[in-house]
C-alpha cells in the first residue's frame, strides 16, 4: 500500500450550516450528510463509514482516485518532495487507557488502508452553526449565513458521549460558538463531565465573549484556546467588523492568566488571515504577541462563494499588486518577522517570511509587470452585445424552490433576479489563433457608477481553470461609471484558438443584479 494522508484516520468534520460532513477543511471533494431526513445527525458510525468518506481512504491509501484532495499539500497526490505529513499518531501526551487503545489501532488501520475503521475518530472539528456577533470582511461564512441556519443540537453531547471519551480533542466552533447557544449548552456539559476530563476542549472563536464564559471554563484541565483576530488595533477592527480590540486583548491577557496561575495545561493562541488591510499593522500584531508570550500564526484566504470579490480587494498572497499603494509595506514584515525571531516565536517568524518570499517571488514575475490596457482590442457594447457573450448559467436552478429569471432588460440594462446564491451567467470570449502578446489580455466591465436602490452590480468573477489565471481585479470609478479590470494570463500561451468564460454571480439573492453595459477586451500596446 503507498501512504498518503493520514486525516480519514484522525479527524472528523461535522458542520450543521451547510449539512456536510467530510474529513477536514482543506477537503473540496464530495461530503455526506450530517443530518438525517429527520433532522437528527447520523449515528457516528454511519457517518465515519460514509461512502464519501470511504472513498477519501481509498485514495490516500493509493487506490482509485476522488475528486477533492488534489490541491492539498498533504493528499498522496502531492509530489512527494513537497508533500507534508498531517497528523503525527506517536506523540500525543498523556492518555486515557481508552484513548491510548483507540489512537494504536487509529495507526494500525490507517497503514492498513482500511476504508471502515473500527477506531474512532480521535480529533472532531464541529461547526455548530454560522451564526455570529461580527460581520468581518474576509469572511467566507458570511456571505450565506442568513440562509443556512442549522445549527448542531447541544443533545450531540449525550449521543455521541461515549464516543468522544475515546478521542484526543474536540474542537467546537461556528459561527462564534460563543453566540450559539446549543454550542454553549455542549461545551458546558463537556467542561462538567469528569469521564471526558482527559479529552482536549478546543474553542475556535473570535474571543470577543470570552469574558462571560472563563468562570466554568477554568472548571475544565485542558482547553485550548484557538482566537481569531488577524490583525490588531485599528487593524483588527477593520478587518473583524464589529470587534473592539480593547475587550479582546483584555480576553486573551484574562485567559493567558489563567492558563499561567492555575490551569498549565490550557493553551493560548491566536490565529491570523494574512490581509492587505493587516499589513500596515504587521510590526504591531508581532510586539504584542512576543509581549503577551502568546503564540500566533499566520494563514492564507480561501474564496468562497460570496466573498471573492473582497479577496480581490485582500488576498495579497494571490494578488500581490494589491501592495502597490503601500510602499512600505516591505519594511512592515521585515519589521514584524524581526520581532518574532528575535523573541522567541521562530515558527510565527519562519510562516510569515515564507509569505514574504511568496509575495516578493509572484511580485517579481514578468507577467505581473505587462500592462495590457494598451489597445483595445474589441468591445461588447449595449443590451445585445452583452447578452450575444451569455453561453450559460451556473448554479442549481433547475432545483426546487429556486426561480430564476433569465436575463431580462430593464431601464436599459440586462440583468437577473435569483434564489440561489450560486447562480451567475457565463460571458464567454472567443480567441482566434490564441491571446496576444504572450496571452496576457485585459478585460474591462463598466457599470454606470450609480445604479437604483433596488438593483445590484453583479460580482464579477473569473474562477480560475487551467490554462487561465487571474492576476489582478481591479475596482475604480471613471466618470459616471464603475469599472472592473481584470488582468487574465493563458499560462501556456498557446497560438491556437481559446475560450475563456467570466462569470457574472449573484450578488444578492432575490434582488436584481445588473450585468455590465459594456465589455472591453485590451492588450498590450505593441
Ligand atoms: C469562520 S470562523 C468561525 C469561528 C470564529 N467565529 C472565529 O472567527 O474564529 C473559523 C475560522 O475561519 C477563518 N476564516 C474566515 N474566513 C476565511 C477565509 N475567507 N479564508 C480562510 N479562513 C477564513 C477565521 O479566521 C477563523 O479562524
Ligand atoms: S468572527 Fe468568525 S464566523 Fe464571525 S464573521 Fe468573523 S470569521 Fe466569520
Amino acid at each position: 500500500m503507498r501512504a498518503g494522508c493520514t486525516a480519514p484516520w484522525s479527524d472528523l468534520i461535522v458542520s450543521s450550516a451547510d449539512n456536510r460532513t467530510s474529513i477536514c477543511c482543506m477537503f473540496l471533494g464530495k461530503a455526506s450528510d450530517t443530518f438525517d431526513s429527520g433532522n437528527r445527525v447520523r449515528p457516528l458510525r454511519e457517518l465515519w463509514h460514509a461512502p464519501e468518506l470511504q472513498a477519501v481512504r481509498r485514495l490516500q491509501s493509493g487506490g482509485e482516485p476522488t475528486p477533492g484532495c488534489a490541491a492539498c499539500v498533504h493528499s498522496i497526490e502531492a509530489p512527494p518532495s513537497r508533500r507534508e505529513p498531517y497528523f503525527d499518531f506517536s506523540s500525543q501526551g498523556r492518555l486515557s487507557e481508552r484513548q491510548q487503545a483507540n489512537l494504536d489501532l487509529a495507526r494500525q488501520e490507517a497503514a492498513a488502508g482500511s476504508l471502515t475503521p473500527e477506531s474512532l475518530p480521535l480529533r472532531y472539528l464541529l461547526y455548530f452553526g454560522w451564526f455570529c456577533n461580527l460581520s468581518c470582511i474576509i469572511c467566507n461564512q458570511l456571505p450565506n449565513r442568513d440562509q443556512m441556519p442549522a445549527t448542531l443540537p447541544d443533545d450531540l453531547f449525550e449521543q455521541w458521549r461515549d464516543h468522544f471519551a475515546a478521542a484526543i480533542m474536540i474542537d467546537c466552533i461556528g459561527g462564534e460558538p460563543f453566540t450559539i447557544p446549543p454550542a454553549i449548552a455542549f461545551m458546558r456539559k463537556f467542561v462538567a463531565d469528569s469521564d471526558l476530563a482527559g479529552v482536549r476542549l478546543r474553542i475556535t472563536s473570535n474571543g470577543t465573549l470570552l469574558h462571560k464564559h472563563l468562570d466554568w471554563l477554568r472548571r475544565k484541565e485542558r482547553i485550548s484556546f484557538n482566537i481569531s483576530i488577524d490583525s490588531i488595533g485599528d487593524g483588527y477592527e477593520h478587518v473583524r467588523a464589529g470587534g473592539k480590540w480593547a475587550q479582546v486583548r483584555d480576553n486573551l491577557l484574562a485567559a493567558c492568566e489563567i492558563a499561567r496561575a492555575e490551569r498549565p495545561e490550557w493553551t493560548v493562541s491566536t490565529n491570523a488571515l494574512l490581509t492587505r488591510s493587516g499589513v500596515p499593522f504587521l510590526p504591531e500584531f508581532a510586539r504584542f504577541h512576543v509581549e503577551s508570550g502568546i503564540p500566533t500564526f499566520f494563514q492564507a484566504l480561501k474564496p468562497d462563494r460570496g466573498n471573492e470579490e473582497v479577496l480581490y480587494r485582500e488576498d495579497i498572497l494571490s494578488f500581490p499588486h494589491l501592495l502597490d499603494d503601500l510602499p512600505d509595506w516591505e519594511n512592515c514584515f521585515k519589521q514584524a518577522i524581526a520581532i518574532f525571531e528575535t523573541s522567541g516565536q521562530p515558527e510565527a517568524a519562519k510562516g510569515l517570511r515564507d509569505y514574504f518570499d511568496r509575495i516578493r517571488r509572484t511580485r517579481a514575475e514578468p507577467r505581473r509587470n505587462l500592462d495590457p490596457f494598451g489597445r483595445l482590442l474589441g468591445a461588447a457594447e449595449g443590451v445585445d452585445g452583452i447578452l450575444g457573450l451569455v453561453v450559460g448559467s451556473v448554479g442549481k436552478e433547475k432545483d426546487a424552490g429556486i426561480r430564476t429569471s433569465p436575463p431580462v432588460v430593464e431601464g436599459g440594462m440586462a440583468g437577473f433576479t435569483s434564489a440561489d446564491p450560486d447562480f451567475g451567467l457565463g460571458l464567454r470570449l472567443n480567441f482566434r489563433g490564441g491571446v496576444p502578446n504572450g496571452g496576457i489580455v485585459g478585460i474591462r466591465l463598466s457599470w454606470p457608477a450609480t445604479l437604483p436602490p433596488d438593483i445590484r452590480r453583479c460580482h464579477a468573477i473569473f474562477y480560475d481553470f487551467p490554462p487561465f489565471l487571474l492576476l489582478s481585479w481591479t475596482e475604480y470609478r471613471r466618470g459616471d461609471e464603475r469599472v472592473v479590470d481584470m488582468v487574465i494570463c493563458d499560462t501556456t500561451a498557446a497560438r491556437t484558438d481559446v475560450s475563456m468564460v467570466l462569470t457574472m454571480m449573484n450578488a444578492r439573492i432575490n434582488t436584481r443584479n445588473a450585468l455590465p453595459h459594456r465589455l472591453e477586451v485590451w492588450t498590450t500596446d505593441d
